[in-house]
């Protein structure tokens, strides 16, 4: 068990790097079969699934596309509730099989508004990969078809994951040491 200071908070290792790649590998398969002969697009919400959308194509089997949009809500350690688009999305995804790839599903507010705005350009189909969903902390009701691991409200960081844009190079996930 190790621990981090990033600014002002504390971390201590709470998922180890392996443990995170054994169920992205396993996540990545279930992909596999499910989207054969369909070249998914994985379209990854930036910043914070870089590494898991990097992890997660390496270990898809089939052919498939990647594209990025950017989008961000929150600020230091709580969500602002309002997502802002920074950089859209120019692909055409008609008739593509879309699965967005997030990094973690909190309120769900992000997912959301995702859904919505991209169900109105006609993909062929249209679903959620998250590497973490806090359960506890989603306000409304999502569909999400891949969930690599639940884990607690608790704040976590590293694994692409940020507090106020650190720790993101973190290979393991750090959970918030409450002081
Ligand atoms: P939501 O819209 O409330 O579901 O928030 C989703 C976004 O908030 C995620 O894509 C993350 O970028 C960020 N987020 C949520 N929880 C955490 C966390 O524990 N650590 C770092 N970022 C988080
Ligand atoms: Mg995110």
């Amino acid at each position: 068990m190790s621990e981090v200071t990033i600014k002002d908070k504390t971390f201590k290792t709470f998922i180890p790097e392996a443990d995170l790649l054994c169920r992205v590998k396993e996540v990545a398969n279930q992909i596999s079969r499910d989207f054969e002969g369909k070249n998914p697009l994985l379209l990854a919400v930036l910043n914070g699934s870089f590494i898991f959308a990097a992890d997660l194509m390496r270990y898809i089997t089939i052919p498939c596309e990647i594209s990025f949009v950017k989008l961000a809500s929150y600020q230091g350690i709580a969500s602002t509730g309002e997502i802002k688009e920074v950089i859209g999305l120019n692909e055409d995804i008609t008739n593509r099989a879309v699965i967005i790839v997030e990094d973690i599903v909190d309120t769900g507010a992000t997912m959301k508004r995702m859904i919505e705005k991209l169900g109105t350009r006609s993909p062929a189909s249209l679903d959620i990969c998250t590497l973490l969903l806090k359960p506890g902390k989603l306000k409304a009701p999502l569909n999400i078809k891949y969930v690599a691991m639940e884990i607690p409200n608790d704040f976590i960081v590293g694994y692409g994951l940020d507090y106020d844009q650190l720790g993101r190079n973190l290979r393991d996930i750090y959970t918030i040491v409450e002081e």
